[in-house]
C-alpha cells in the first residue's frame, strides 16, 4: 500500500473487512467523528447541483445517499452486499420525500461503467482512501464528468506527518476501543481504518494528483475540527485547461 495504490491482496482483505462493518457502520462512524460526520455530509450536499445527474462513488450502505434531497442520483460500490443494504434504505427514504429512485450499480472507481461526459457532478465520501488505484479512479471520474462539472471528495484529514500521527492515535485508540466493544471481538474490521489511514497521503498530495490528472480550480481544505479534508476539482470546459 502507498499513497496511490493498494495491492490486490490487501484490497481484497480491505473489502472483506468493509463488508463486515455494515451492521455497525453508522454507529461507529458517528462515534469516531464525535457526530461531525453529518455536518460533513451536509457540506458535500450543499456543493452538489440541484439539477442534473449525480454519481456517488463508493456509496457503502447508503449513509450519504439516503439524505440527498431531490436530485437524480446514481450510486456505485464494488461490494454487492453494500448495494443490497443501501437500495431499500435509500429508496424508501426517497419515496417518502417524493424523490426519484436511485440507480445502484456494482463497479469500481477505476473502471466506471458509464459513458464519458455523462454526469453533472461526482462525489465520494470516505471511499477515496479505499480505492486501489487513486490516480486511475480520478482519471475515470474526470472522463465521466461533463465539462464544467465538479468532483467533491471527503476523507479523513492528514495535513502532515505530525497531524497524521495524531490521526493515527485517534483511530487506533478512540475508534479502535469503541469498535472492539461494539463488535465484541479483538480482531474487529475497523482495524483497516487505521491501516488505510497510515498509507493515505496528505491534503496537498491529492491536490497535486487532481491537478496532474487535468482537473482545474482544484481546492483541498481541512474542515473544522481538523478530522476531515474536502477536495474539489472541476473538469475544464472544452478548449480550456489549467
Ligand atoms: C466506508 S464506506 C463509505 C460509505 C459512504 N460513502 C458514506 O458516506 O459513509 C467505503 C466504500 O468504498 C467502497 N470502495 C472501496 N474501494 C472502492 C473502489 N475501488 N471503487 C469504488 N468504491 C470503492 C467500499 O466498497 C465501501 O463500500
Amino acid at each position: 500500500m502507498d499513497t496511490e495504490k493498494i495491492g490486490e491482496a490487501d484490497w481484497g482483505e480491505l473489502q472483506r473487512n468493509l463488508e463486515a462493518t455494515i451492521p455497525v457502520y453508522d454507529r461507529i462512524n458517528r462515534f469516531a467523528t464525535l457526530g461531525q460526520v453529518s455536518k460533513w455530509r451536509k457540506y458535500v450536499q450543499n456543493r452538489l447541483p440541484e439539477e442534473g445527474r449525480i454519481l456517488e462513488v463508493g456509496c457503502g450502505p447508503g449513509s450519504f445517499a439516503e439524505d440527498v434531497v431531490g436530485r437524480e442520483l446514481v450510486c456505485l460500490d464494488p461490494i454487492p452486499e453494500m448495494l443490497r443494504v443501501a437500495e431499500p434504505r435509500v429508496n424508501s427514504q426517497r419515496a417518502a420525500r417524493g424523490d426519484s429512485v436511485v440507480e445502484f450499480v456494482e463497479g469500481t472507481a477505476e473502471n466506471l461503467p458509464f459513458e464519458e461526459n455523462s454526469f453533472d457532478a461526482v462525489c465520494s465520501l470516505f471511499s477515496f482512501r479505499d480505492w486501489f488505484d487513486k490516480r486511475a479512479g480520478l482519471g475515470e471520474v474526470l472522463r465521466v464528468l461533463k465539462p464544467g462539472s465538479s468532483v467533491v471528495i471527503v476523507d479523513p484529514a492528514k495535513m502532515n506527518k505530525l497531524h497524521g500521527f495524531f490521526g493515527w492515535l485517534w483511530m487506533r485508540f478512540w475508534v479502535g476501543s469503541y469498535a472492539r466493544i461494539v463488535c465484541n471481538i479483538n480482531d474487529h474490521p475497523w482495524k483497516w481504518l487505521t491501516k488505510t489511514y497510515v498509507h493515505f497521503g496528505t491534503t496537498k498530495d491529492y491536490i497535486r494528483m487532481l491537478e496532474e490528472i487535468g482537473f482545474v480550480e482544484v481546492k483541498g481544505k481541512v474542515i473544522f475540527p481538523g478530522m476531515a479534508t474536502i477536495w474539489e476539482g472541476t473538469k475544464a470546459e472544452s478548449g480550456r485547461s489549467s
